[in-house]
């Protein structure tokens, strides 16, 4: 019997040198997770300023980590954040970054024109085998990567807040992605230590498609008078066995978020009732209400 031998090649070139682009709450925690892991990782933003603020937040982050990790053992404690800090460093400097990268992660704005200025630079300054990988949630990810001239080396790697401890990492497929592409993909979804789902390139992938218009079906429930936001959450959380009500965690996400994804979809697809409008929700963005970060949304909070 002659069998294909391509499957044991497809690890040689394993990622292990990544570039992860834009070092917000998302970037962040993927340049963590990705450096405790043992990649060499480099964090890039836009300024100086941003970068040391970024650095801050994973100290904090990795403290956190290491006292729940290893409760009596401070030399233990300090050679793990010792470790995960030896293998990150922060840039401004992109182009420079990606020459020697195995895979790029971006993570900046949710904005098509801006993602994609961004990919037409990197598609000139990076090697030929360098993977590009967009966490976009709402964005296809095919109309990022057709500024590029690489589609087969690009896909999507959708992480999900926050990083260190969402055990979750959808990775995406465009028509373009090749099986090679996908597998170290895939396998390095696996190395951080995620386990992986793949889904082909549709709004909202497989988690946000069912969890947004489920979030703003709650919305529609209250704005017919049907039920009340603590009521709603009650019955899920009890009734379904949500850790979660979807009014804790509309606010929890950010109400501009939701209402971001839902008004992209709406614009792309007018016709799909799911994706319709809330009025509810457009009031509340418009009064700055948008959730735990602001001190109220669907509920009010002590703002820390
Ligand atoms: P954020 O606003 O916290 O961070 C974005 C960062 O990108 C900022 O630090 C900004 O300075 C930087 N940036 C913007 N343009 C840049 C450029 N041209 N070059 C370098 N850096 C640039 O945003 P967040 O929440 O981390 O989201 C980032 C991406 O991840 C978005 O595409 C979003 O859709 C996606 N995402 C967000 C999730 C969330 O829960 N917030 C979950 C999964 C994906």
């Amino acid at each position: 019997v002659i069998r294909a031998f391509s499957t044991s090649t497809l690890h040689f070139h394993a990622v292990k040198t990544v570039t992860v682009i834009g070092s917000g709450l998302m970037g962040s925690g993927i340049a963590q997770v990705a450096a405790a892991t043992g990649h060499k990782v480099t964090l890039v933003d836009k300024t100086k300023e941003i970068v040391d603020k970024a650095e801050v937040s994973i100290k904090k982050s990795i403290d956190r980590i290491v006292k729940k990790k290893f409760p009596d053992d401070a030399k233990a404690q300090l050679k793990y954040s010792t470790d995960v800090l030896a293998n990150l460093n922060m840039s401004t400097d992109v182009l420079t970054a990606v020459k020697s990268s195995d895979l790029v992660i971006e993570a900046i704005v949710e904005n098509l024109d801006v993602k994609r200025e961004l990919f037409g630079l990197l598609d000139n300054a990076a090697p030929e085998k360098t993977l590009f990988a967009s966490n976009t949630s709402s964005i296809p990810i095919k109309d990022i990567a057709s500024v590029t001239k690489r589609k087969d080396k690009f896909g999507g790697l959708h992480f999900f807040n926050p990083v260190p401890l969402m055990k979750l990492l959808e990775v995406i497929r465009i028509p373009e992605t090749s099986d090679e592409t996908y597998n170290l993909l895939d396998a390095f979804g696996k190395a951080l230590g995620k386990t992986t789902v793949q889904c082909k390139d549709t709004p909202g992938f497989i988690v946000n498609r069912l969890l947004v218009p489920y979030m703003v079906e709650a919305i529609r429930l209250v704005e017919r008078g049907d039920a009340s936001p603590r009521d709603v959450d009650t019955a899920m959380k009890l009734g379904a066995g949500y850790p979660m009500g979807p009014f804790e965690l509309l606010d929890y996400v950010g109400l501009d978020t939701t209402k971001f994804i839902i008004d992209g979809w709406s614009k792309r697809d007018p016709e799909n009732p799911l994706f319709k409008p809330s009025p509810i929700l457009n009031k509340l963005v418009d009064d700055n209400k948008l959730g735990l970060k602001t001190g109220e949304g669907f509920y009010k909070y002590n703002k820390q």
